[in-house]
């Protein structure tokens, strides 16, 4: 029987797809660092076990569809430190970012409708639209000059009558640029004059470094309607199986139909909710030490990746993620190679080859995405395995 061609038409998850290679490399008895997911090696707070641990209901039951009201609470609290005011009827907890995602886009989104979204982008975005009957309207970058993209003479060309949102993730995954005020002032002015929503993606919120100070797409009233911000603990808190995210927004007309696929699916699950309140309440210190590990990791991976000849590597300003170019025609040929017939004293390494992060064929073909999501030592290590296997693809039969 023939599956639908809409999902017919949806790719295997660049980041995941090459775990077939890296399972083999293991059973052969090689190590393997994993720097294709971001996955964080950072401990979870305590707090959210110890208030799991707290739950003592007979009957572990439903929770309400929009989300358990302490979660709600705790969440317009953790935003009020950065200026914006909401109230329940503004959030919706949801099954981590990627169900505020599919939710968001079902609700925008007509057969056709395009999305412009700055190339690479998060793989999964393709996937989600892919879900809605969307299309991707790429807004292309290059690794030369860091993947900016918030370029108006580069995003009005690809305004048109399809044309429902721009989505972002600032700061960006896989590049982890992150937008200035300006720039965000600009996409605003775009997003009024031509009618569309803006899809903020601020996962990575509090990882911004370089002492600069994180804006959001929610602190511009003047588009207040059509901001619709998704949130999630996965990264924020170190709690990525913990499913737990939310969509944010002040247009009531979206909020209502969100809901109506949010008691589709009937809830978020109840005792992870519990235990993100309490991360939602932790004192905003706790992210001090959290940043600055990984603004540490962020400087040793781009000096180690700008030390190897012939990779293209700018500093990204956040998130846990360095997308680069190497001096490989194929990096997914490579880290094939690097999985299959390399090691270095019987180490290797898995990283994401950055095409599956592009929409335009062809492109992104030498770049790779890794996430520094592993301890110094074994950051530095993955890098000069990295090297080490660079100078033998080269010197190859
Ligand atoms: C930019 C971005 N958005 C959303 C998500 C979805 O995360 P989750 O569903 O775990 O909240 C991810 C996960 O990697 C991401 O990188």
């Amino acid at each position: 029987m023939k599956l639908s061609s809409r999902v017919l038409g949806i790719k295997h998850s660049a980041i995941r797809k090459f775990y077939v290679y890296a399972n083999k490399a293991k059973a052969e008895g090689k190590k393997v660092y994993y720097l294709n997911i971001g996955q964080p090696d950072i401990t979870t707070p305590e707090i959210f076990m110890e208030e799991v641990r707290k739950y003592d209901a007979r009957v572990l039951e439903y929770a309400p569809s929009e989300g358990i009201p302490s979660l709600m609470d705790a969440i317009i609290d953790y935003y009020r430190r950065y200026g914006m005011v909401y109230d329940r009827h503004n959030v919706l907890i949801t099954n981590g970012g990627s169900e505020a995602l599919t939710f968001i886009l079902s609700c925008i989104l007509d057969p056709g409708d395009e999305v412009i979204i700055p190339e690479p982008y998060y793989t999964n975005y393709a996937t989600f639209i892919a879900m809605a009957d969307g299309k991707v309207r790429p807004l292309t970058t290059v690794p030369e000059d860091g993947y900016h993209y918030a370029d108006k003479e580069k995003i009005l060309p690809l305004i048109n009558e399809k044309t429902k949102a721009i989505l972002l993730a600032n700061p960006g995954n896989p590049t982890g640029n992150i937008l200035t005020r300006a720039e965000m002032g600009m996409i605003c002015d775009l997003a009024k004059e031509h009618d569309f929503y803006i899809i903020a993606d601020e996962v990575y919120r509090e990882f911004v470094y370089d002492g600069k100070e994180m804006t959001s797409f929610g602190q511009f009233e003047d588009v207040e309607d059509r901001v619709i911000i998704v949130d999630s603990i996965s990264k924020r808190f170190s709690a990525c199986g913990a499913r737990v995210g939310c969509v944010i927004t002040k247009n009531h007309e979206l909020h209502g139909n969100l809901l109506k696929l949010a008691q589709g699916r009937l809830c978020a699950p109840t005792l992870e909710q519990i235990g993100a309140a309490a991360l939602y309440r932790m004192d905003p210190s706790y992210f001090d030490e959290v940043r600055a590990e990984y603004e540490h990791r962020r400087n040793v991976v781009v000096d180690a990746l700008r030390s190897i000849d012939g990779v293209v590597c700018e500093k990204p300003g956040g998130s846990f993620y360095v997308t680069c170019k190497l001096p490989v025609e194929n990096a997914e040929e490579f880290l094939i190679w690097l999985l299959e017939e390399f090691d270095d004293q019987g180490e290797t390494v898995m990283f994401a080859p950055a095409e599956g992060f592009y929409a335009t064929p062809g492109l992104g073909k030498s770049e790779m995405r890794i996430a520094y999501v592993l301890k110094e030592e074994d950051m530095r290590r993955s890098i000069e395995i990295i090297r080490l296997g660079l100078e033998a693809y080269k010197n190859r039969k």
